[in-house]
């Protein structure tokens, strides 16, 4: 099962996933016995081939497969230091997504402005002062490295920014309801390299205050932004470890072929 370096073993947890199994619509076995830790304020990139289970992974951490019937969980993410199970049908989705919050591999901006697109998470959780709904805003603005670039015209639509600018609004607007955890589905994938550079940067940065889970199907990527990778495989994961030694010394024989480019 999932192998570990003693180093990293006394790092801070931000979640751990024990035995998760997922079934789409109650017959699809889309994840196998899954045992992974999510370390605090770390990237962890989810890497494998095509229908491996690296999005249906990523989409249970908010309970995105919660929005489809017959979708079905076993098994815990515990989120810590609490303990809470992120899947424990007694804890609200709503509140999971405030503090697991999500960005998409294309930007989907909503049809509102630049301001209420980075607002939103805010208000729904009911924050209605005005002062500190622009202070919020301003910030995750700022943590997204976009402040500069619209402060200006906060009240033009979210769709008037360029595809990179729409990428960075949409992680202000995952950043404005100060989430412990941020997943990125492929997040650069529509983007040039000139825009997918600064979503790199971006993420270099954002981890000093959030946890961050990256799905990728660049290599180089994450070898570039993560700390730690999970290499999955039909369902399984079949090894975690820190990004070098996956990359450059995995025990695994499938990991190796995968990276090396040698897999069918
Ligand atoms: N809504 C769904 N209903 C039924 N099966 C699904 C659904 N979504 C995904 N699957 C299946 O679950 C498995 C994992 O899919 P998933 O989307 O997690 O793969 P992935 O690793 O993200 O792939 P890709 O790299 O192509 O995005 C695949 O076999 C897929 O066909
Ligand atoms: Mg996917």
């Amino acid at each position: 099962m999932v192998e570990m370096k003693d180093s990293s073993k006394q790092l801070p947890l931000k979640a751990e996933v024990n035995y998760l199994n997922f079934y789409y619509g109650g017959k699809v076995h889309a994840l196998k016995d899954i045992m992974m830790p999510v370390y605090d304020k770390k990237v962890t990139a989810l890497i494998g081939p095509s229908g491996c289970g690296k999005t249906t992974l990523l989409r249970c951490f908010n309970r995105m497969h919660d929005l489809y019937p017959g979708n079905k969980y076993k098994g815990e993410i515990a989120l810590q230091p609490d303990g809470v199970n992120l899947l424990s049908p007694k804890i609200d989705p709503i509140e999971v997504r405030m503090r697991v919050s999500m960005v998409f591999q294309r930007p989907n901006p909503f049809p509102k402005s630049i301001f209420e697109n980075v607002a939103y998470g805010l208000r729904v959780r009911g924050e209605k002062r005005k002062a500190v709904v622009r202070e919020k805003v301003e910030k995750a603005l700022r943590g997204a490295a976009l402040w500069d670039e619209v402060k200006d015209r906060l009240q033009e639509p979210g769709t008037a920014l360029s595809g990179g600018q729409q990428q960075r609004l949409c992680i202000a607007r995952a950043l404005a309801a100060d989430p412990e955890i941020v997943l990125f589905d492929e997040p650069t994938s529509a983007l040039d390299p000139i825009a997918t550079g600064s979503i790199e940067e971006l993420i270099g940065e954002l981890k000093n205050h959030v946890t961050i889970l990256i799905v990728t199907h660049s290599m180089q990527q994450a070898a570039r932004v993560s700390d730690f990778t999970a290499f999955m495989y039909l369902g399984n994961l079949i090894e975690f470890d820190k990004t070098e030694i996956i990359f450059n010394n995995p025990s695994k024989q499938q990991t190796a072929d995968y990276i090396g480019g040698r897999f069918g």
